[in-house]
């Protein structure tokens, strides 16, 4: 039997009472991983998509305990920079295991990445501009390179990540061919890849289909290519009432339109490995009544989690204290001084005090990792759970982590 679990993990489906220990027991605000929910998400990728080379875009949660997850289970690791790549080498992904995608890379990622490359051969490098191949040569790069075409298509849940189109992202799928032709006696050119953007609903499933369509013509006018990725964007419901992707129908989407080539089919999601297995929990700091509704003043915002600030992204939100009470409109509002520290307007919640804790879903991806000390506020903590029970994988960052920077300026001046 498959152990890859239901489809979808809700924040009603986590238990209410153990998160409250947690809240109790660790502090809020608070960042909770289920290790368990990450190998049931990666195997249904698996699953779904068994002819498939399918690795995890790190970026979505680079966490240790995650990333240590993932290689497990048989995901490779997609990375966005020096810094997750060499995370990646640290959790124990083998170089064989890792694909590099260079956006726009800073000379010192080039020189980071081709340095752990000479020590990890077998490692691939992603390139988005003809000009980063010479970037990477000059540096006595010579092995593994996938060139990721810009294929005129994209979608996502937000404009801010559709990326597929955008003329940062890529080479025109139409110049690639030659620029294939062109690196071929200076590397060994392996793929090609492109991202549509993140966070791809089944409505969406037909620019999904048609970017795929594309690569797959794309990867026939190549010779030799082992493989052709057609990026990751899987999307997740963030809505109580929206229904989980459909898995089995976007891969039956996907091998109809990449048709047939030698090259074998690669993805590589991030959101959907991590997205449900993670909760963030807070406590209510204020109740104000105002005439048009209640402010629930709490502990985490947008510096813990910036999603709801930065593309007016749903989380569903509940109050574990209070599973009974009646509900009320509420403002949920983080201790940030800008107005768009909102994690929800008009949202119905069961009528708050002092000192409730709140969870909210789905933020497993894109959560910690986009945490900032905006504010001079410590990032949180984050607790992982598995067979031996919680643990703490990153310690609650203090005022004193915040100011060391400054405190040891001196010791990094030129003279
Ligand atoms: N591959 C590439 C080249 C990517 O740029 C991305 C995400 C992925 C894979 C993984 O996409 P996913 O499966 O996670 O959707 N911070 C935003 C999402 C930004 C995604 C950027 N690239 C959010 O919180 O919604």
């Amino acid at each position: 039997m498959s152990t890859g679990g239901p489809a979808v993990r809700r924040l009603s489906d986590w238990d209410r009472e153990h998160l409250l220990s947690l809240a109790s027991e660790f502090g809020s605000p608070l960042y909770v991983t289920d290790l368990q929910r990450v190998r049931e998400n990666c195997l249904r990728l698996r699953e779904a998509f068994p002819e498939a080379h399918v690795s995890y875009a790190v970026k979505a949660h680079t966490g240790r305990a995650v990333l240590e997850t993932v290689l497990d289970a048989g995901l490779d690791a997609e990375c966005a920079s020096a810094g997750e790549v060499q995370r990646a080498l640290d959790a124990g992904f083998p170089g064989g295991r890792i694909r590099y995608t260079a956006v726009n890379p800073p000379a010192a990622d080039l020189d980071h990445v081709v340095s752990r490359w000479e020590e990890n051969p077998e490692m691939t490098i992603t390139v988005g501009a003809a000009d980063t191949v010479g970037r990477l040569t000059d540096r006595g790069f010579d092995g593994r390179l996938c060139i990721r075409a810009n294929p005129g298509i994209g979608a996502g849940h937000h404009e801010k990540v559709t990326t597929g189109g955008h003329a940062k992202f890529g080479i025109p799928i139409d110049r690639v061919p030659s620029v294939a032709e062109d690196v071929r006696d200076d590397v060994e050119l392996v793929g090609v890849h492109a991202h549509a953007g993140s966070g791809i609903s089944g409505d969406d499933l037909s620019a999904h289909r048609e970017l795929v369509r594309r690569m797959g013509d794309l990867a026939r006018s190549i010779d030799g290519l082992e493989f052709v990725d057609v990026g990751g964007g899987f999307g997740v419901p963030y809505h109580e009432d929206e229904p989980p992707l459909d898995l089995d129908a976007v891969a039956d989407a996907t091998r109809d339109a990449l048709g047939d080539t030698d090259a074998q089919l690669a993805i590589e999601p991030g959101r959907y490995v991590v997205a449900d297995a993670g909760v963030l929990l807070s406590a209510v700091n204020t109740v104000k009544e105002v005439p048009e509704t209640t402010v629930v003043g709490v502990d985490a915002g947008m510096t813990t989690l910036l999603r709801p600030a930065m593309y007016d992204a749903y989380h569903a939100i509940s109050n574990l204290s209070r599973p009974d009470a009646d509900t009320v409109s509420t403002i949920i509002a983080g201790p940030v001084c800008e107005t768009s520290d909102l994690f929800a307007e008009d949202r119905a919640l069961a009528r708050p005090e002092r000192g409730d804790i709140l969870a909210i879903g789905n933020a497993g991806a894109y959560g910690y990792e986009m945490a900032s000390t905006y504010n001079s506020r410590p990032r949180p903590p984050e607790v992982v759970l598995d067979a031996d029970g919680p643990r703490v994988a990153r310690r609650r960052e203090t005022l004193d982590d915040i100011t060391t920077l400054e405190r040891t300026a001196s010791e990094h001046s030129p003279n």
